[in-house]
């Protein structure tokens, strides 16, 4: 049997990265194909151990690109894993039109070349790598089932739910085998330093403020970023086309909780916390039901919360040169717009 071949989309990205390592690991018989934009948030630094292995292949370019996606698909592929996207809340709320861009537009893009190359296949997967976000927010108790309405309430999210819904239209119209994941928010190794935990982490390394919007108490679901990728591969792999899945990791946590645990693992003083004003329409509270997970595959995280935390700080305090590498100028621009006089 010739060996599977696989395009994972934003592959230079944080989630994508892990999930690409994951992949020459756990099937080294695979072709990979890493299809990356290489925006502000992709970095070849990040796969540096991998660049040369050869499975592994890169591609710079965008998945709305209909010529180069086109060529890929005739290539030949069995599966395609979209990650790519404009992920960051904060960006989605000063500049919203890349978000339609390339979450919408891009997946339909990849949408429509599966419809194309793989007519009737039982075997190919297409796998949109989606998020809480698109649920909106929940009030003191309960969790976002797969049933749960959606209710994107930011730029970032609303653009989310468009793919999951253009994803959800492939399969129900043309019979196209796709999977939907839903995950709650990541954290781990080689995450672009604008997301809270590497942000926090990196300016209490600075001895510099720690902007905390609101009251700090909004809570997100935290999972390691490899039990993320762990699940992935067992959806790509075993899920039934059509189907959603939600995964998560049962770890509710203030900001504030993280933000003063991060504080102490590198004991540096509380003082640096500082009050700003709040994200506008900031979710208050997100929280995963992965029962479905559990349930169908026997799917559970492997990481406790402390464990992973604390590693991924250790992580930071010993990739500097990383964090330095992403740390362009563009980004020190955005730092500045975002955060100056709040
Ligand atoms: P990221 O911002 O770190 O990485 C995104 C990657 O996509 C980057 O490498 C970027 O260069 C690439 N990219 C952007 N636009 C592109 C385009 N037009 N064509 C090709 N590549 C492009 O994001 P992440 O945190 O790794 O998230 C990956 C995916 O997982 C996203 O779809 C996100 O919505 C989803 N997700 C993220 C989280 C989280 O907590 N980070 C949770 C659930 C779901
Ligand atoms: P973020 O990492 O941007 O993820 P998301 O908004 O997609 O959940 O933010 C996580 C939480 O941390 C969110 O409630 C906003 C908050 N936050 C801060 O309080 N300060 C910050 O500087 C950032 C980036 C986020």
């Amino acid at each position: 049997m010739p060996a599977k071949k696989i395009l994972i989309t934003g592959g230079a990205g944080f989630i994508g990265s892990c999930f690409v390592r994951q992949t020459l690991t756990k099937h080294p018989d695979y072709q990979v194909i890493n299809l990356d934009a290489l925006t502000y948030a992709g970095n070849l630094e990040t796969l540096r151990d991998i660049e040369n292995n050869p499975s592994y292949r890169f591609i710079k370019g965008d998945i709305g690109d209909k010529d180069l996606v086109d060529k890929l698909f005739a290539g030949g592929l069995d599966y395609v894993v979209n990650f790519a996207a404009e992920s960051h809340v904060d960006r989605s709320i000063s500049g919203p039109e890349i978000f339609t861009r390339t979450n919408i537009l891009g997946a339909q893009n990849l949408l429509e070349a599966a419809r194309k190359y793989w007519p009737r296949s039982q075997t190919a997967r297409y796998l949109q790598v989606s998020t809480d976000e698109v649920y909106g927010s929940l009030g003191p108790s309960g969790c976002f089932t797969e049933e749960t309405p959606l209710q994107p309430n930011s730029p970032y999210s609303a653009s989310k739910a468009g793919a999951d819904l253009l994803t959800r239209a492939y399969f129900h119209t043309f019979g196209l085998p796709v999977l939907t994941t839903r995950c709650s928010n990541n954290y781990g190794p080689y995450q672009f330093p604008e997301k809270l935990i590497p942000l926090m982490i990196n300016n209490a390394l600075a001895v510099q403020e720690l902007p905390v919007y609101g009251d700090g108490r909004n809570i997100r679901d935290w999972l390691h970023v490899s039990d993320h990728c762990g699940a992935l591969d067992i959806v790509l792999h075993q899920g039934a086309p059509g189907e959603t899945y939600n995964i998560g990791g049962h770890n509710e946590k203030e900001n504030i909780y993280i933000v003063r645990l991060i504080l102490s693992e590198l004991k540096k003083s509380e003082t640096l916390i500082k009050y700003v004003k709040d994200r506008p329409g900031h979710d208050r509270r997100y929280a995963i039901d992965s029962g479905k997970m559990e349930k169908v595959f026997g799917w559970k995280p492997r990481y406790t919360f402390e464990q992973g935390i604390r590693e991924t700080i250790q992580w930071y305090v010993s990739n500097q040169d990383w964090v330095n590498s992403v740390k362009s100028g563009d980004y020190l621009k955005y730092y500045k717009k975002q955060y100056a006089g709040r």
